[in-house]
């Protein structure tokens, strides 16, 4: 299914605009290198603020909604890819023995997220079964989330160098954009 630009990056743009930042804040970000920590922290944000959207979307418009699905099924897809060949085995890698449990749970919480969306994406959304996997679906990556930055994310930033986090960094944001042009294709 070929899509638009999200409209997530609508929303952040025009409230940039709105209050009088955007132009002279773009150029900054395009040159400020990220490290890999820091994206996944705001594709995390972005995540919940989808997923609170949808839960307030009036049940109205079946077109809107399935719009929505496709949306967050893209950016949670695209985060998961991400983690998966770039992140995890960097910390697998560098983590000692102590991070070992925090890291298994983490890897099977990786294959929950991954089959709880597909159910999602599955079921009707006008259905009152879409609700319930939909909250479900929310504690789930809330958790998810919380456990990577409280427990994984520190693996990586108290065990490789500024330098390298912004490496991994650079490769995720490259990685995503050719997985971006995939689903869009
Ligand atoms: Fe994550």
């Amino acid at each position: 299914m070929k899509k638009t630009t999200s409209k997530w990056l609508y929303f952040g743009a025009a409230g940039a605009a709105a209050a009088g930042v955007l132009i002279p804040l773009v150029p900054v970000l395009r040159r400020r290198a990220m490290r890999v920590t820091t994206i996944l922290r705001k594709d995390h944000r972005l995540v919940s603020a989808m997923l609170t959207t949808m839960e307030f979307t009036p049940k109205v418009n079946r077109t809107l909604i399935n719009r929505l699905v496709e949306e967050l099924y893209d950016s949670v897809t695209m985060h998961e890819i991400v983690e998966d060949e770039i992140l995890y085995p960097i910390v697998r890698n560098v983590a000692t023995s102590e991070w070992k449990a925090s890291l298994e749970k983490a890897s099977r919480g990786q294959q929950i997220v991954k089959e709880k969306l597909q159910k999602l994406r599955k079921t009707d959304p006008m259905s009152g079964d879409f609700d319930k996997l939909l909250a479900d679906f929310k504690h789930t990556i809330l958790n998810h989330a919380e456990l990577e930055e409280h427990s994984i994310f520190p693996i990586i930033e108290e065990r490789t160098s500024t330098e390298r986090q912004t490496t991994m960094g650079e490769r995720l944001h490259q990685r995503k954009k050719e997985i971006q042009q995939r689903l869009a294709a």
